[in-house]
């Protein structure tokens, strides 16, 4: 698909809760976006603020209230197979993706599903294990992982998967500084790859340099949404993000590369 057409088009997108005893959560609220192929998307929002269920509605594993969502034009619901085949999901939590009973198994796990050769498997497990660092762990069982090693296998899964769109939920959580140097060498190569990338994340310091966009979402509502300098200047502080040029002077310099 050319860059810059639309890949996901969202629409008055109302997702509640009812957690129980009469209490209801507006998780998002009317939420109207675009999301265009081959951009490095950053949506930022505070604790509750609704980016994981953005994100669960945008891969088709939770359903809106309302709203309409289009991916590539068409109604998610007749493009499900393409939307599976086309998008990596790195999980917030990443115990919710592992998979095989070792870590090279996990990793070999999506490019056997997308039916290719043992070897180049095989090619794309080592790739995905020296990217992230984790070659000395490879067979062990996932479970036995920290939680900043069970974070990088969940990106080398994705990675190893070579997919046109990656959606990260909170990818610099539990990783130490390489880990987070892996994880923002792998964002810059698949932006360079021309792929779409979209990052929930509020540890903007770490990867704002490499936003095309900005989005701010605050109790399920987009309160900004453009070139992330723009969208600095208008912050408030009841969004509950941070403008990180407090410590990082420019955008430009908003990474840990
Ligand atoms: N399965 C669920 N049942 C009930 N409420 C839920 C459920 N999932 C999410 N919520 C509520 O929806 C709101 C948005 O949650 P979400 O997980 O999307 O936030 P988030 O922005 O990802 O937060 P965090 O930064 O903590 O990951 C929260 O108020 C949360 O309590
Ligand atoms: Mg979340």
């Amino acid at each position: 698909m050319p860059r810059n057409s639309p890949l996901f088009s969202i629409s008055n997108l109302v997702k509640t809760f009812s957690p129980g005893k009469g209490t209801t959560v507006s998780a998002l609220s009317g939420v109207n976006m675009e999301i265009r192929e081959g951009e490095l998307l950053l949506i930022a929002g505070a604790n509750g603020s609704g980016k994981t269920v953005l994100m669960l509605i945008l891969a088709g594993l939770m359903d809106p209230d309302e709203g309409e969502l289009l991916f590539r034009g068409q109604p998610l619901g007749g493009a499900i197979g393409e939307l599976r085949r086309h998008l990596g999901l790195v999980f917030q939590d990443p115990d919710a993706q592992t998979v095989g009973e070792t870590v090279a198994e996990d990793i070999a796990f999506g490019p056997k599903n997308l039916g290719l050769s043992k070897p180049a498997v095989m090619e794309r497990v080592q790739n995905a294990l020296e990217a992230l660092g984790l070659e000395h762990k490879r067979d062990w069982p996932p479970r036995n992982l920290s939680g900043g090693e069970k974070r990088r296998l969940a990106v080398a899964g994705v990675l190893a998967m070579g997919c046109g769109t990656i959606i990260m939920d909170e990818p610099f959580a539990n990783l130490d500084w390489p880990g987070v140097v892996q994880v923002l060498e792998i964002i810059r190569q698949l932006k360079n790859e021309g792929k779409t990338v979209i990052l929930l994340t509020h540890e903007l310091e770490k990867v704002l340099a490499f936003a095309d966009r900005l989005i701010i979402l605050d109790r399920g509502i987009i309160r900004e949404d453009g070139k992330p300098a723009d969208v600095l200047d208008r912050l408030k502080d009841s969004y509950g993000v941070r403008d990180p040029r407090r410590n990082y002077g420019a955008v430009e310099d908003c990474t840990w590369l």
